[in-house]
């Protein structure tokens, strides 16, 4: 039995405000793990970013997703962004028979527009001076990150859907 859902995908694709709704939807516990740094750490992830570097971040997005992943409660986690990207996280998760991966997707146009009014909240892209250069950022990105976001068990579309739509198609996963 699924007792841990998994939320990935690229930023923008709205992980949290789903696993949050699906959260609450199923009456368990939701963490989203940027907040679970930020808190931990007591720096946004921003500033974590500014001070120590991508390196740094990623190591300790790692040691917290283990603390996570170790909980022992039914819960919906969502990831950051590059989450799945380092260490051997995407095997470590779907290896675990508890946890069910699923890869929120949009389209890089639909991403775009989501993220371009909130670049400078987000070390990745805040460099970015036009939309069109984000637009061909995001698009190689996501070309870079699909070996690992496609390695979720489980694949959805999320763009012209509701959030209720969105969880009650993530419940209807099998
Ligand atoms: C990142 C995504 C962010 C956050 C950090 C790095 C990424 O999470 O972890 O800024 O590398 O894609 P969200 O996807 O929740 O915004």
């Amino acid at each position: 039995m699924t007792k841990q859902i998994f939320l990935l995908g690229y930023m923008g694709v709205g992980k949290s405000t789903a696993g949050k709704a699906l959260a609450s939807a199923n009456d368990i516990a939701f963490y989203d793990l940027d907040a679970v740094i930020e808190k931990g750490e007591g720096a946004s992830v921003r500033a974590i970013f500014k001070e120590y570097g991508e390196l740094y971040f990623r190591k300790k997005e790692y040691d917290y997703l283990q603390k996570l992943i170790q909980i022992p409660e039914q819960k919906v986690v969502a990831l950051g962004g590059g989450t799945p990207c380092y260490f051997n996280t995407m095997n470590e998760l779907n290896d675990n028979k508890l946890i069910k991966t699923v890869y929120l997707k949009a389209s890089v146009a639909f991403l775009t527009q989501r993220l371009w009014p909130e670049r400078y909240q987000r070390p990745m892209i805040s460099h970015l001076e036009t939309e069109s250069l984000l637009t061909e950022f995001i698009g190689k990105h996501i070309f870079d990150r699909n070996p690992f976001y496609l390695k979720a068990e489980h694949q959805l579309q999320v763009e012209g859907k509701s959030i209720r739509q969105i969880v009650t198609e993530i419940q209807n996963l099998t």
